[in-house]
């Protein structure tokens, strides 16, 4: 198997009633990558998807696949293959009979079906199972059977569309190593569609952060994380405070802004000029207690143990802080009103302009 690279030029996707869930994005997606598309719900990346795999034409623009435009040519036709966010097999054949689904239908024999599908078991480590049925699999295993059946008809491209979640926590980690460890094996291209930050982070070569039908930011995990382009994908990709203010003055890549709570220097790659609304962005593992040029007083409210870890959660003028720190014995104790002073480096913060930012789990749940 060998994989294929992947051009969105200008796509944007409008439905029937009128509704454009894919704004126009330009997008190189390089073969043999682990490509994420990580989103909040109905920001538009299963649309994006079924136009790949050609369940849906773009209203404006082309994709191409190895350099081949694809329009007109529908999913049966296209080197890709898709496994859906609700994944299903068929429950009265045996494991390698579902693997194999896909081959009958190009006129492969049966012993020839039966050794093709044994291949892809030992692939995703199931070469002992194939006799079994579905129902007599664990939700892992039985994910493994959908990636193995998806591979089957030899796709340049796998389109994977939220494959995991229906799985508990723990399995879904477990299979994230796997995922990982099948594509590098097969080089296959994966897109790879998700809303959970941490399995984009761990497994993918680049990650599209996607909001409201635009692609805001491609990158590595590191650039999306530690980088952030938008006051969205700082807010998404992981957890982060945020302090809304004007920038005061700008020199050399970093820029002075005036809030509430002081006036903070940070990065500023967005060239913000001095006037602009913006907002400061500090990661809370960034946040060290009397250490770093920017300071802050607040008041300890609350000390949750994860362990390691300790969650701190400041006050201060009415803007929540979270700071991590590890558990070394060294962090404060919640003790009255007497202030502490968090500090941190200009580097570690960045001043975006202000956007739209991404709702947390509790706001979507007061909703
Ligand atoms: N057939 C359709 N007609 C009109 N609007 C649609 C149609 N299908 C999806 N939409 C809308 O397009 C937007 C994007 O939908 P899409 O399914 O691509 O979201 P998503 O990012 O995959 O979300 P989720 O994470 O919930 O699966 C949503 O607002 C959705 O309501
Ligand atoms: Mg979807």
């Amino acid at each position: 198997m060998r994989g294929k690279d992947v051009t969105l030029e200008g796509v944007s996707i409008t439905y029937p009633n009128g509704f454009t869930a894919v704004k126009p994005t330009s997008l190189r997606i390089e073969a043999g990558e682990f490509f994420s598309i990580l989103g909040p719900s109905g920001c538009g990346k299963t649309t994006i998807l079924r136009a790949v795999s050609g369940f849906n034409e773009p209203s404006e623009g082309r994709i191409l696949i190895g350099g081949e435009d694809m329009a007109g040519r529908g999913p049966n036709a296209r080197p890709t293959a898709l496994i859906f966010q609700n994944l299903a097999l068929f429950p009265l054949m045996p494991v390698w009979e579902n693997v194999a689904f896909g081959l009958e239908a190009r006129g492969i024999g049966k012993r020839e079906r039966r050794a093709r599908a044994q291949e892809l078991l030992e692939l995703v480590a199931l070469g002992d199972q194939g006799d079994k049925l579905p129902s007599e699999l664990s939700g892992g295993q039985r994910q493994r059977v959908a990636i193995a059946r998806a591979l089957a008809v030899e796709p340049a491209v796998l389109l994977l569309d939220e494959p995991l979640s229906a799985l508990d926590l723990k399995l879904r980690q477990h299979m994230r190593a796997e995922l990982r460890a099948i594509q590098k094996k097969t080089g296959v291209t994966f897109i790879y569609i998700t809303h959970d930050q941490g399995e984009a982070l761990t497994m993918s070569d680049r990650i599209a952060v996607m909001n409201n039908g635009v692609i805001e930011q491609v990158g590595t995990g590191d650039d999306v994380y530690s980088r952030p382009r938008t006051a969205f994908a700082a807010s998404f990709v992981g957890e982060i405070n945020r302090i809304d203010g004007r920038i005061e003055s700008v020199d050399n890549g970093t820029a002075t802004i005036a809030t509430d709570l002081g006036r903070f220097r940070a990065r500023n790659p967005e060239q913000l000029a001095p006037g602009a609304q913006a907002m400061l962005f500090v990661r809370p593992e960034a946040v060290i207690p009397e250490h770093g040029e920017n300071r802050i007083a607040a008041r300890l409210v609350r000390r949750d143990l994860e362990g390691a870890f300790l969650n701190l959660f400041f006050e201060a003028k009415g803007v929540e802080f979270a700071v991590h720190v590890t558990n070394d014995g060294a962090a404060p104790e919640v003790s009255g009103d007497a202030p502490v002073m968090l500090g941190f480096a200009a580097k570690q913060a960045v001043i975006l302009p202000t956007g739209p930012l991404a709702r947390t789990g509790q706001e979507l749940a007061a909703q």
